[in-house]
């Protein structure tokens, strides 16, 4: 089939083999990537209209026991710089960011012990009893089906957990062998069995992908089919075993953003921070080609620069109110109104109406 049959087929909610995504991601032209994003983007509007959900991010904590060879807070990095932010302080945060309007925390951090189950549980019910109505994201890592159980019961409503390549040999090559994909997607299950809306996501352009790789990761989420999907251009760390690889690209991630909008029509995509790093108007041309979520930074500022995942990162000089007038103006200039609503998955406000 050529590639514009496929795109055809997809957008008629027809499904593509492994070797039909495989054809589409490895070769497209232009006018091929012209209808991928009229239709992602007409998809996105019958589910969401020009509506961009805002979470608001708390990076808690830059400490992590694991060593990804991609990631800037792996413990080998010697020379990232490591804080933990107290519950007093996690609380402002979100306080913060409830007065410029924001209505879903995204608490993200390393792996890091040092927030046992019993931390974290009273962290989650002290937001949800000091701020109304909110909702609750946690981005904590792998955890037993029992963690993630007791965070739920404590009031968390939705895991970002990134699945990061379905391709099990590929995911060898991007951590170390204390960690497997096999480990990681039982994780999605249980977070998904628990009821949770589920966040995965892998990265775009990281070391040794292939187009039949990134292939794989759409039928991993056709399988899973997560809530939400966040995913964003690989960019090198300088000291981490990756530092030499090329990042990822713009043109890429958008193409795989349109295709998981067409694949999951109605799942919560977010334009992201790395998107914005490696292209001033990365944000802006995801949302035009599917996405639906913007994730700004609510962290102190004094903290932001030692949550470096990879170098360069932006948002990370500007105060939390600066940053939401910044995406503010940069949605309008495209055509899309920020909302602070709770920002539901569409097929979870079916299912549970
Ligand atoms: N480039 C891009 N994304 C990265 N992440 C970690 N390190 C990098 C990097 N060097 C992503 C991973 C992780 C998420 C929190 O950040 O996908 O799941
Ligand atoms: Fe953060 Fe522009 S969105 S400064």
């Amino acid at each position: 089939m050529k590639n514009t049959e496929l795109i055809e087929k997809l957008y008629g909610g027809g499904s593509l083999t492994l070797d039909e995504y495989t054809c589409l991601i490895a070769e497209h032209d232009e006018s091929d990537c012209e209808l991928l994003y009229q239709y992602a983007d007409e998809v996105r509007n019958r589910w969401y209209g020009h509506d961009v959900y805002l979470r608001g991010l708390v990076e808690f904590s830059s400490c992590c026991k694991n060593d990804c060879y991609y990631c800037g807070l792996r413990k080998s990095n010697k020379k990232a710089k490591r804080y933990r932010l107290t519950k007093e302080q996690i609380l402002e945060c979100c306080h913060e960011g409830y007065e410029l309007g924001y209505r879903t925390f995204v608490l993200q951090s390393g792996e890091d012990d040092f927030y046992t189950d019993e931390k974290i549980c009273d962290i989650v019910s002290s937001i949800k009893r000091e701020i109304d109505g909110c909702a609750i994201t946690l981005s904590i890592g792998e955890k037993s089906y029992e963690s993630y159980k007791a965070y739920f019961d404590a009031g968390a409503d939705r895991y970002l957990l990134r699945h990061e390549t379905a391709d099990f040999e590929h995911y060898s090559k991007l951590h170390p062998p204390s960690l497997s994909a096999k480990r990681r997607q039982q994780c999605l299950y249980d977070l998904m069995d628990i009821g949770y809306q589920v966040g995965t996501g892998f990265m775009v352009g990281s070391p040794f992908q292939t187009a039949w790789n990134l292939a794989q990761d759409m039928i991993f989420l056709r399988t899973l089919k997560p809530h939400m999907v966040g995913i964003g251009p690989f960019i090198a760390h300088s000291d981490t075993p990756f530092a030499s690889f090329d990042s990822g690209t713009t043109e890429l991630t958008v193409f795989m953003i349109a295709l998981i909008r067409l694949t999951l029509p109605k799942a919560n995509i977010p334009a992201t921070t790395a998107l914005a790093t490696i292209d001033p108007r990365g944000r802006e041309k995801g949302i035009c080609a599917g996405a639906n979520v913007c994730m700004p930074n609510l962290s102190p500022l004094d903290i932001r620069k030692k949550y470096m995942l990879y170098d360069e990162k932006v948002c990370t000089g500007d105060e939390s109110a600066q940053c939401r007038a910044c995406l503010q103006r940069r949605l309008e200039s495209v055509g899309f109104k920020p909302v602070v609503s709770i920002g539901d998955c569409a097929c979870w406000n079916e299912s549970n109406a």
